[in-house]
């Protein structure tokens, strides 16, 4: 049996992904604060398991505890592979970094980056124990390498999980542990988050206008396209850990 945890199922871009790995039969775990009316169903209709967790991931303390339900839910079927999927992310604060209160600021790094990097911390260290190949991606952004007016806090934090993906994939090869990690660059898509950002106003986000264009023009991309990119590439045999995947190279 295979499992895939996934973060932030509740829409957008985990929601394609969990729903595309229930239709493959992989049973599947989700996180987010809220839940996901839509994936129990599709789960039975495919005969595999959904189970919800429902976490606040910025609160580092119950994302552990939560960990420790799924470790034992997971490996106590004796798994063949874990897939985990570091999806859940926020873009606010946006707004000129001075005008940043530290509070939010702490927040969307607990999110952003330490969420995902205890995650998979925890899951190698599981997996590598039990002989389980484990096979992580970490939703990054193009904005990782391009500074943009308003967005210090994520363009800080997508630049940070390539590093950290980077960093563990050298030393899971080194160790020849098996383990694969990657990160992935899903593009503009039509989601909650996009949504979030044309609501900025110029002085918060200066490229709002561009954004707002790109709804107009149908320029975002459908999540489900995207997904089912990001899960091609997981199950792929020839993945190549360390990898900065950019599904403009796909769709
Ligand atoms: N949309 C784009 O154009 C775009 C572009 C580049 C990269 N990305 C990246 O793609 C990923 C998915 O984005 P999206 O557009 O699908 O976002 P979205 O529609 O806003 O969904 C975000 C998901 O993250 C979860 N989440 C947020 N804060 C959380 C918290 N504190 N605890 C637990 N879960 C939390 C939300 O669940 P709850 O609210 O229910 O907790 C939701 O399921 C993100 O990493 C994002 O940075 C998106």
């Amino acid at each position: 049996m295979k499992y895939a945890v996934i973060t932030g199922v509740s829409k957008g871009l985990g929601e394609s992904v969990a729903k595309l790995f229930i239709e493959s039969g992989i049973a599947v775990i989700g996180i987010s604060r809220s839940k996901n009316s839509k994936l129990p169903q599709l789960a039975e209709e495919n005969h595999t398991t959904y189970t919800h967790y429902s976490c606040d991931i910025s609160d580092t303390a119950a994302l552990e505890e939560t960990y420790y339900d799924m470790e034992k839910e997971i490996f106590s079927e004796e798994p063949s592979a874990v897939y985990l999927v570091n999806n859940a992310g926020v873009v606010e604060p946006v707004d000129q970094a001075a005008n940043i209160d530290y509070k939010d600021l702490l927040r969307h790094v607990h999110v952003n980056t330490a969420a995902p990097m205890v995650l998979t911390n925890l899951f190698l260290k599981k997996a590598t124990a039990e002989g389980v190949q484990l096979v992580g991606a970490n939703v990054t952004s193009g904005a990782a390498n391009r500074p943009t007016y308003g967005w210090s806090a994520y363009c800080s934090t997508k630049a940070s999980i390539d590093m950290y993906t980077q960093t563990v994939a050298l030393e899971q090869e080194e160790l020849n542990t098996g383990n694969k990690i990657i990160a992935f660059s899903p593009g503009i898509m039509d989601t909650e988050m996009q949504n979030k950002l044309r609501s900025s106003t110029k002085e918060q986000f200066a490229s709002v206008d561009t954004f707002k264009k790109y709804k107009e023009n149908e320029m975002l991309s459908d999540p489900d396209s995207v997904g089912s990119v990001l899960v091609d590439i997981l199950t792929d045999e020839g993945i190549k850990s360390g990898n900065i995947y950019d599904v403009k190279d796909y769709l």
